[in-house]
């Protein structure tokens, strides 16, 4: 259920609003727009009071609510999802991330601008970070990925540095300016991860953990969501609802490429993702070709067909000598590679309308 606010309604009448909600066992969670103030509900709001029944509107709550002052009227939301959707929240949301090496010192997810995200899959050595982060700061790169905490199919397979990948990836930032993103795996880190990172990524194989999805939900850091490997989009927005209703609005989609019946890739890059969640959500939505792929030689196109349907950044992995790599070499751009793309990312974000940082 959504109440929508009146343009001109005041401080006092959201409050009121909210303390009305509270009374009733409920929770509002309002979104201050351009336009106007919405208050998504919830809690039972159903006839029968029954859980669950976020969708229908108990008639007399309707009503009392409709008549509260500053009111304009109280909708129902028609998706399962309710803070993750377009219908509570119509105005693209924009994640925030500090990052010192431009000059506004901060980077906006979500918005015209497509962002450049890259750097190796698993930090191995402070070498092969350093010269990574280097290597794609020079061609444009703001935001520097990393695993320290890495899944790993096999249980022989390498599992990360740790804490010290984390402070390998500090030292980066401290050096290149870059922010930097990795990904946490479990609730108990993510007090660690949150020291180091700028960005928590919650993994695939992480999308329907709800104990970690409540716990990166109770912090602000900005989250990105990568999408289940076999994950519907209603299960991925409810997966992003978790986070949203623990107070944290700065979550990231990422298409990362879905499991198919196809052989010839890793996974099957759904391209309509972008434009589909553009139009159920508000969140900014991200594509890793790496991954979505799992073939360097298809990294590139599908970055540039992520950029034409609508992403709002790239995540790609680099490495100084990807067939040296410990993880995912046969998926990661050599140095020289990574630098032919940037320019051809650039035109076609400029083809489509959007800038590129
Ligand atoms: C991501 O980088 C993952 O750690 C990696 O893709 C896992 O690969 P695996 O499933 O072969 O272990
Ligand atoms: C990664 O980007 O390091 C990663 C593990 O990706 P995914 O969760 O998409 O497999």
């Amino acid at each position: 259920m959504i109440v929508v606010m009146r343009s001109n309604c005041s401080d006092e009448n959201i409050e009121h609003v909210l303390t009305f909600l509270k009374n009733q066992g409920l929770t509002g969670h309002p979104s201050v727009g351009a336009e106007r103030t919405i208050i998504g509900v919830l809690g039972s709001v159903g006839p029968s009071g029954a859980p669950g029944g976020l969708g229908g509107i108990n008639p007399t709550l309707g009503e009392n609510l409709e008549s509260l002052p500053g009111v304009e009227s109280v909708l129902r939301v028609s998706k399962p999802y309710k803070l993750a959707s377009r219908e509570f929240h119509p105005e693209d949301t924009i994640v925030d991330v500090p990052t010192a090496c431009v000059s506004e010192g901060v980077v906006h997810i979500g918005g015209n601008a497509v962002i450049m995200m890259a750097g190796p899959c698993t930090v191995e050595t402070e070498k092969q970070l350093m010269t990574t982060a280097e290597a794609v700061r020079k061609e444009g790169a703001v935001i520097l990925r990393g695993g320290a905490f890495k899944p790993s199919t096999s249980p022989y397979g390498f599992r990360g540095l740790g804490e010290d990948g984390l402070k390998l990836l500090a030292k980066a930032r401290a050096t290149f300016g870059m922010a930097v993103i990795t990904e946490v795996m479990t609730p108990t880190d993510v007090p660690l991860v949150c020291e180091y990172a700028d960005i928590l990524q919650i993994g695939t194989r992480n999308m329907q953990n709800y104990m970690l999805l409540d716990a990166v939900g109770r912090t602000q850091k900005p989250v990105v969501l990568k999408r289940g490997m076999s994950a519907t989009f209603e299960e991925w927005l409810l997966a992003a609802e978790y986070v949203l209703s623990q107070g944290n609005p700065n979550v990231i989609l990422c298409e990362r490429g879905i499991r198919t019946f196809e052989k010839a890739t890793r996974n099957t890059m759904d391209i309509s993702a972008f434009p589909l969640i553009e139009r159920l959500s508000h969140l900014p939505i991200i594509s890793d070709p790496s991954q979505g792929t799992g073939r360097r030689d298809l990294v590139g196109p599908m970055s540039l067909a992520s950029i034409a349907a609508g992403t709002d950044a790239l995540l790609i992995e680099v490495h100084p000598n990807p067939d040296e790599a410990l993880k995912d070499g046969a998926q990661s751009l050599t140095l020289d590679q990574f630098q032919s793309l940037m320019p051809e990312a650039q035109a076609v974000a400029r083809a489509v309308g959007r800038t590129f940082i």
